[in-house]
């Protein structure tokens, strides 16, 4: 396992395409709406980060992956493929973006719900934010990755909800995916001891019913076994001297 520390320069790098990932879901929350197709979706983001952020959608070709987003809908945990199905009021969807910048990358994703979310789908989302939250405010040097695990699987789990176990954060920077894994459970005190200079994902995947997924046909969508809700929330976080920063923070966000 080899865990790339960022130099200042890498780290502002990191600033700006963490920036510009963001920006692309502050751009795309007013076309979320009933009767827009996740396609759509896609091709709305993929123009505005290539003609106006001057920058490239990462998923696109990625390891055979053949749009410039992923958009999970419902019971979909990750990794949906925009396609031809509408949005229709009630809808929870994840929308993930990575953009490469300067050949940094920035990945950040947010639930949006499509007019007015049921109690539960409600919950469920809230919960998965909060977990993500106590994931990130864990984060500072001499900490390990089992305290973030641990603080958003206690949390999820205190809220009866589950943790889906089969995909986790990541390193990232140069790379899209890079060491070290990071699990969205665990123990605290152990796991990789946290250093100034890392950057990696915090990325919860929390399912309304049991935590088994599967994946579908078409290789990619990855949903909940018995068909229950799935939210999700990503930040890329750097480690600071002395805490944390959240490189893809957006404007309404306070950490
Ligand atoms: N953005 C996802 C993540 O958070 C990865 C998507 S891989 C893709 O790690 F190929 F589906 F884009
Ligand atoms: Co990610
Ligand atoms: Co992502």
């Amino acid at each position: 396992m080899t865990i790339s520390l960022k130099s200042a320069d890498e780290i502002e790098k990191m600033r700006i395409a963490g920036a510009l990932a963001s920006s692309v879901l502050t751009m795309i929350e007013p076309h979320v709406r009933a009767g827009i197709t996740t396609a759509e979706l896609d091709r709305i983001c993929h123009e505005f980060i290539i003609g106006e952020l001057d920058a490239i959608p990462a998923p696109l070709n990625y390891r055979g992956f053949p749009k410039s987003i992923c958009t999970s809908i419902n019971h979909v945990v990750c990794h949906g493929i925009p396609g031809n199905k509408r949005l229709k009021n009630g809808d929870i969807i994840n929308i993930d973006i990575t953009v490469i910048k300067d050949e940094f990358h920035g990945d950040t994703s947010k639930m949006f719900c499509v007019g007015k979310p049921s109690v539960r789908a409600q919950r469920l989302i809230e919960t998965t934010y909060e977990c993500m939250l106590l994931g990130i405010r864990m984060v500072k040097p001499g900490a390990r990755l089992g305290d973030i695990g641990h603080a958003i699987q206690s949390y999820a789990e205190a809220r009866r909800f589950t943790v889906v176990q089969e995909y986790c954060g990541h390193g990232i920077g140069r790379n899209f995916h890079e060491d070290p894994q990071v699990l969205h459970y665990g123990i605290p005190g152990t796991g990789l001891v946290l250093e100034p200079g890392m950057t990696f994902t915090i990325e919860p995947m929390i399912n309304a019913g049991k935590r088994f997924v599967k994946l579908l046909p078409d290789n990619w969508t990855v949903v909940t076994k018995d068909h229950s809700l799935s939210a999700q929330w990503e930040h890329t976080i750097l480690v600071t001297g002395d805490s944390f920063e959240v490189l893809t923070r957006r404007p309404e966000e306070d950490f």
